[in-house]
């Protein structure tokens, strides 16, 4: 036979496996997986003897969303997909966010205008609904997911998309008659905004504040909340980047009452903490490279988070990729470079040292097994979202996505700098992190996306992936557990 590429000796780790063989690739798929595989290849690459895992599927990244605060998101489709790409990562789902007052589909036709023409690897999208009039829950939710777009993501806090009780609920009960995944943003409202004013009227309006004033507790109640929530609806919810302990503490409980809840983490619970908020470095904005939400905890929180990623807690590890820049007008300053800490954007980039940063500190570092990551990073994430088995594992059939690591030496290690990122932001908040992990090589769909320390991928070349139904639309009445 003849095929387009051949991976020889490549050592897979998947899920359930981890063998030596070579793999065929054929018109974007993998259509064989043999030792010594017989047949000539337009391309061979010898991994000789190389880790080879799936393409990671980033289910959280935020790219060139509209924000309502006059900054902009340093990535677009193409950075943010080019960037995914060199760090192994070839399926990524960001959101097509609803505008208070208009329609979802609006979003999701503006949305895809952003991305055409743009991204270098595929991608699917969520929804955020941030308006979930009884049009929405009943008739556009009902009519996207038909078309693809099977899982939305909801929020508990922030003004302009924050969800009451009730249209959480509404919402919840479309993904149950449906078959779609929710995603939930769990912190409590009320408590961030009187907690903020406090601060501020106390005068404390540095970065670090932003801490303070999302303390573990408000998350705790809003984790507790929206499984309390799902459960009366009897339906599946992703809880999202969960930040430490006491969520923790709720997902475990939720589980053992036998309640579908998932949940996401991110490296920034992992590597990240409070104290970063506050180094000045002569610089009182410094620290709002840091800010995100929930925000960065602490040493003992990191510790329960990589027990949570040990145990089989976590379904998924994700970027969060939420890029604005520390220099210029658009991004953390928007403000001003004197903001106090509730006018700073939050997010922090993180789509391309994802994979890097959990393969090193996690697996080689003996923290989780390669079965584990593997599952983490992209079978959990394309299942979760209907794209398994197209997306997430190694398999004939399915699309050929493929990274293979290099693996490196204590005293070899690679420093992470900046300039060696493909993001268009202009920091990294791991800046100065020796990895023993770095992706050598990135396989898109059968391409070399990132190979010798070069991305290849143009523009537009990435697929909009419509995606599955995660599970079975259920009719019956959730009620009828409590009659
Ligand atoms: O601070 C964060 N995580 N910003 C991104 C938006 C979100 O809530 O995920
Ligand atoms: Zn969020
Ligand atoms: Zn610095
Ligand atoms: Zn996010």
């Amino acid at each position: 036979a003849h095929y387009d590429l051949i991976v020889r000796n490549a050592d897979i780790a998947t899920v359930g496996d981890r063998y030596r063989a070579d793999i065929g690739v054929k018109g974007g798929r993998i259509s064989a997986i043999a030792q010594d595989l017989e047949g000539s290849a337009t391309r061979e690459l010898d991994a000789a003897g190389r880790l080879v895992t799936p393409g990671g599927v980033d289910g959280h990244c935020h790219f060139d969303q509209p924000t309502s605060d006059g900054s902009k998101f340093a990535d677009d489709f193409e950075t943010g997909t080019r960037s995914a790409a060199c760090g192994g990562t070839t399926t990524v789902l960001p959101f097509a966010l609803q505008q208070r007052g208009h329609s979802i589909q609006a979003a999701v036709d503006d949305y895809h205008r952003r991305a055409e023409g743009k991204a270098c690897v595929d991608y699917a999208f969520h929804l955020i609904v941030a308006d979930a009039t009884k049009d929405v829950t009943q008739r556009e939710l009902p009519q996207l997911i038909e078309k693809g777009y099977t899982s939305f993501k909801i929020y508990m806090t922030y003004d302009d998309l924050k969800l009451g009780d009730r249209q959480i609920i509404e919402v919840l009960a479309t993904a149950r008659r449906h078959g779609a995944m929710t995603m939930i943003h769990a912190e409590n409202s009320d408590c961030i905004a009187w907690l903020t004013e406090q601060l501020l009227d106390a005068g404390l309006t540095a970065p670090r504040y932003h801490a303070a004033s999302r303390p573990m507790a408000v998350e705790r109640e809003a984790t507790h909340r929206a499984i309390a929530l799902a459960e009366l609806i009897d339906t599946p919810i992703l809880i999202v980047h969960v930040s430490g302990r006491e969520a923790v503490e709720q997902i475990h409980w939720a589980r053992g009452r036998g309640l579908p809840i998932h949940a996401e983490t991110c490296p920034q619970y992992l590597f990240l903490s409070a104290e970063d908020l506050g180094i000045d470095e002569n610089d009182p904005m410094h620290g709002a490279r840091c800010i995100c939400s929930p925000p960065p905890r602490d040493k003992a929180n990191q510790q329960f988070i990589w027990n949570g990623l040990s145990s089989g807690l976590f379904t998924i590890v994700s970027s969060d990729h939420a890029p604005f820049n520390m220099n210029g007008p658009d991004g953390k300053r928007v403000a001003g470079d004197d903001a106090s800490f509730d006018r700073i954007p939050n997010g922090i980039p993180g789509v391309e040292t994802r994979l890097p940063l959990l393969m090193s500190e996690g697996v080689m570092a003996g923290r989780i097994d390669i079965h584990r990551f593997v599952e983490l990073t992209a079978t959990n994430p394309a299942r979760l979202y209907g794209l398994y088995p197209r997306k997430g594992t190694i398999a004939v059939g399915g699309d050929a996505d493929l990274v293979i690591w290099d693996q490196f030496a204590p005293g070899e290690e690679i420093t992470i700098r900046n300039d060696m990122l493909h993001h268009a932001a202009d920091y990294t908040p791991y800046e100065g992190m020796k990895l023993r992990a770095w992706p050598a090589t990135t396989v898109s769909r059968g391409r070399l996306v990132w190979h010798d320390g070069r991305f290849d991928a143009a523009p537009g070349s990435g697929l909009f992936l419509p995606c599955l139904r995660p599970r079975a639309p259920r009719d019956g009445n959730p009620l009828e557990k409590w009659l």
